[in-house]
């Protein structure tokens, strides 16, 4: 089976990379933007028509959350319009779609775990752009494409939380972080494995599926234990959001349920500190 995965040198994308070969069954193609720039419509379509993959997993996004209040445009074309071009071209050769979104597609007020029907409000110009991206796969290719919201993804691989939280605690004595503001870290690994895992499954079902690591921490939490498994003396104080304001509004609640992507594809959810554990033994 061939698989071509889109935003190969991004976080998820080189992680898709580490991951491939425990699915020998599977072909995988990794194209960065130079090969596959979503934003060019003409040459994804030629790639893809060129390539005829089975699969399609779509790792690109406009992902600079702050910039995207500026940049509406270019987040909302990479995001929305190409995710929506990607979708038609996968329709057209016949391949099967997977597309990464995001828990900011929720406006954070809810009380329990937000599952794939919940109402969709996103409060920031980045959650907005991913809603277009979700919305017009829905539109134009809704029985071929599977949507994956995941939430607070980190690796070794990129600029993440985990990675930053690191660097500031080598250079400071102390730091503040969120503690108002509650998700569920997702270890990029665990996520790429889900996704190619979804390709191997017996059974096709398309829709929209949430996938996180397990547990419900905050930033400040994430932040706690990513100084305790380091061994690092930084003190961590507890900040609210008014104390570290960016400018993008985000959800303060965004724990999304994963319990449809278990039960459909039997998608493996690691605990949150287990992941997180096995990522620092490579940082
Ligand atoms: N990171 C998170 O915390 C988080 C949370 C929820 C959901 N997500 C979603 O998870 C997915 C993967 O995110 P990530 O963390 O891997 O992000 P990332 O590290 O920023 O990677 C995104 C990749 O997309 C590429 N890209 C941007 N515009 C492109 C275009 N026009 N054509 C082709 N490639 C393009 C970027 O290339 P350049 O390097 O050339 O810019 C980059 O390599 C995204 O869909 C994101 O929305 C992420």
């Amino acid at each position: 089976m061939k698989i071509v995965v889109t935003g190969a040198n991004g976080q998820l994308g080189k992680c898709m990379q580490d991951v491939a070969s425990n699915f020998p069954a599977l072909q995988c193609i990794f194209l960065g933007r130079e090969h596959c720039d979503l934003q060019q419509f003409g040459m994804v379509s030629q790639v893809l028509q060129a390539l005829k993959p089975d699969w399609v997993i779509n790792a690109a996004a406009y992902t600079a959350v702050d910039k995207a209040e500026q940049e509406t445009q270019a987040a909302d074309l990479i995001n929305g319009e190409a995710v929506g071009h990607l979708a038609k071209v996968c329709k057209d050769i016949a391949a099967k779609l997977i597309h990464v979104s995001t828990d900011y597609v929720f406006d954070g007020t809810a009380t329990q775990p937000y599952v794939e029907t919940d109402a969709v409000h996103p409060v920031g110009a980045y959650g907005k752009s991913k809603l277009i991206g979700e919305q017009l796969i829905q539109q134009l290719y809704a029985d071929g494409a599977v949507i994956v919201r995941t939430s607070w993804v980190y690796s070794r691989h990129g600029a993440n939380f985990v990675k930053t939280m690191l660097r500031l605690m080598k250079e400071k004595e102390s730091i503040g972080v969120v503690n108002d503001q509650l998700g569920s870290p997702t270890y990029a690994i665990d996520l790429a494995n889900a996704l190619l895992s979804i390709c191997q499954h017996p059974k096709f079902v398309p829709g929209i599926f949430h996938y996180s690591n397990s547990g419900i921490i905050s930033w400040y939490d994430f932040a706690v234990a990513i100084r305790e498994i380091s061994g690092l003396n930084c003190k961590v104080n507890a900040i609210t959001t008014a104390e570290f304001p960016t400018p993008a509004k985000r959800p303060e609640w965004s724990v999304l349920n994963c319990n449809k992507i278990q039960t459909t594809y039997g998608c493996a959810i690691p605990e949150w500190k287990a992941s997180l554990q096995q990522c620092m033994t490579l940082l």
